[in-house]
């Protein structure tokens, strides 16, 4: 029985919540910055449908530069201000974007792209850690839902190294 319709992804806020409680128990009792964001980076790589890449961006004072991820092989550095990355670390909001194509400025460090969600990480007192990217080779693959799940995700994230 082949399924012909596109995904509709249903029940995508209990997924969410689903994920948030993973996550939460993924990373309790730990406080390192490279353990808990390769691990959260591999959890929500396998547990999204369409996902192409996932992982962190951290800002070292100048610009960001690749942290844990999962997914091919990515740009290294993106200044602030530059492509969805840049803009979301930049701004500090949280960027999604349905047509990678159609935002001026898209970093193309895999071709498959087509559609990102890029969530901010912000420190209690109030520096930049850098960002969240989410990639997806279907385009609108992440809407309201997604953004909002992501945020909770970091926030949790954020907890567990900054709390
Ligand atoms: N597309 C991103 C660059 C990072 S990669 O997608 C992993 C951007 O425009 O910032």
């Amino acid at each position: 029985m082949f399924d012909l319709q596109p995904r509709s992804y249903a029940g995508k806020g209990e997924h969410y919540a689903d994920l948030v409680q993973q996550a939460r128990g993924l990373l309790a009792g730990e406080r390192d910055l490279v353990a808990n964001a390769a691990n959260f980076s591999a959890l929500i790589y396998h547990s999204l449908a369409d996902v192409n890449w996932a992982g962190f961006y951290f800002f070292d004072g100048t610009e960001l530069v690749v942290g844990p991820f999962q997914g091919k092989p990515a740009c290294i550095r993106i200044a602030l201000g530059r492509g969805v990355c840049g803009t979301a670390a930049q701004s500090r909001q949280t960027q999604l974007v349905r047509d990678v194509h159609a935002f001026a400025g898209h970093i193309a460090c895999d071709a498959a792209s087509q559609s990102e969600i890029v969530v901010p990480l912000v420190k209690a007192d109030g520096t930049l850690l850098g960002v969240w990217d989410v990639d997806s080779p279907l385009t609108a693959r992440f809407d309201e839902a997604d953004r909002d799940g992501m945020q909770a995700l970091c926030t949790v994230f954020m907890a567990s190294i900054d709390g």
